[in-house]
């Protein structure tokens, strides 16, 4: 695993660069393209992969890029616009018309749509499965698997998939594996050394961490990175601009110290929900009651501030509950500054309705505020806090 304090020297030094004049921050190279004194020159560029056009190379996205494969350990790295941008890219790298995907069933809605719906216009089939049984995963591949995907933890309902195994599942099987690492970030996991082939994440969230971009990257190894390069990113061109490549650069310099907060005040939230009696269950990692917490402290480092809980199927007082929450804002994302909340549903065998689950992002905030919060929309909504 890589080390955190290393990982913060990592992403706050930079060495002299007289390319800048000494400037501390790369800048915004805000041009589409880049011109040459001459026609010898600029073959160099396209044979050395510099800088010639905007949709293949920038240096302002390149050097986010070199940091980002630095901090989860893998040769190189990619930027897209957007998180999906690098998880369909990353995808369609691997997989051809009539190939077969194993998807774990708890991965990001849209990952699953795209694999699940939009790629079965190239006749690609997928078989979702419960990430947290090797078995069943191992069952659902087949002659023509080509890929297994995973998203570990799982972001509503915070499921792990055993790293180690699926890499030597999918080596013995000769797949190729993906994983989506938002949640747990290059500092609290880095799946490339347990054997997984390319890590994607969402810079939307904790990397860019302050909101205001987004973003996506690809890491793995040079030959991989080198197709896909050459492939998805420059002929889909779902490629980051330079401007939200600096904004992501700026929140990547302090992305393992607000981790550390992330992971004080998601804890602390977690604890206080597991404290009260109307609370079914909490689902965090970091937990001990987590029913795969061993696993977790065997493949991750930490813990972030994203967690979900269930309080009964009454779903009008938990609208009540979050619509009285002051710092928790009613809001889809998580990973940047504000803490938020968003009222979601899990399918339950054998109940004929869904289960509300209630997501919260604890931001930066102090914990006792986010508890206060908490514990006053608790009894708003009809709940009994001691
Ligand atoms: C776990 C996870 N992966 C990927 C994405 C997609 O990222 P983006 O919104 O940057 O496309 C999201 C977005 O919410 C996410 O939660």
């Amino acid at each position: 695993m890589t080390d955190r304090r290393r990982q913060q020297s990592l992403v706050a030094h930079d060495e002299h660069d007289d390319r800048h004049y000494g400037a501390v921050h790369v800048p915004v190279y805000d041009s589409s393209l880049f011109t040459f004194p001459s026609v010898e020159r600029m073959e160099r560029a396209h044979a050395e992969d510099g800088y010639v056009y905007s949709r293949g190379n920038n240096p302002t996205v390149r050097e986010l890029e070199v940091k980002l494969a630095a901090m989860e350990g893998g040769e190189r790295a990619r930027c897209f616009a957007t998180g999906m941008g690098a998880i369909s890219a990353a995808i369609l790298s691997i997989v051809r018309a009539g190939d077969h995907i194993v998807c774990v069933d708890q991965a990001y809605g849209p990952t699953r749509n795209f694999i699940g719906n939009y790629m079965r216009r190239f006749d690609v089939q997928v078989h979702f499965v419960d990430g947290s049984d090797l078995a069943a995963i191992e069952a659902a591949i087949g002659m023509k698997t080509k890929l297994l995907y995973l998203e570990s933890p799982s972001s509503l309902l915070f499921e792990l998939q055993d790293l180690r195994a699926c890499a030597e599942l999918a080596r013995r099987h000769g797949l190729k594996t993906v994983i989506d690492n938002t949640w747990a970030t290059p500092c609290y996991q880095n799946p490339l050394a347990f054997g997984i082939d390319l890590v994607v994440h969402s810079l939307t969230k904790y990397v860019g961490g302050h909101s205001d971009a987004m973003g996506g990257v690809v890491i793995g190894n040079a030959d991989r990175i080198g197709e896909l390069d050459r492939n998805e990113l420059v002929l889909l061109g779902s490629v980051m601009q330079p401007q939200t490549a600096a904004l992501i650069a700026r929140g990547l310099r302090t992305l393992p110290l607000r981790m550390e907060r992330h992971r004080i005040v998601g804890m602390a939230v977690a604890e206080y929900l597991e404290s009260l009696s109307f609370i079914d269950r909490v689902r965090y990692p970091g937990l001990p009651s987590h029913p795969q917490h061993e696993l977790a402290e065997n493949q991750m480092s930490g813990y972030g501030g994203l967690l979900s809980f269930e309080a009964g199927m009454d779903r009008g007082k938990l609208v009540r509950f979050v619509d009285q929450l002051k710092f928790f804002r009613i809001g889809f994302s998580w990973g940047g500054y504000e803490s938020l909340v968003s009222l979601q549903e899990r399918a339950e065998i054998g109940q004929d309705r869904p289960v509300p689950v209630v997501r919260l992002y604890a931001g930066l905030e102090e914990p006792a505020d986010l508890i206060a919060d908490l514990a006053e929309a608790f009894r708003s909504a009809g709940f009994h806090v001691e």
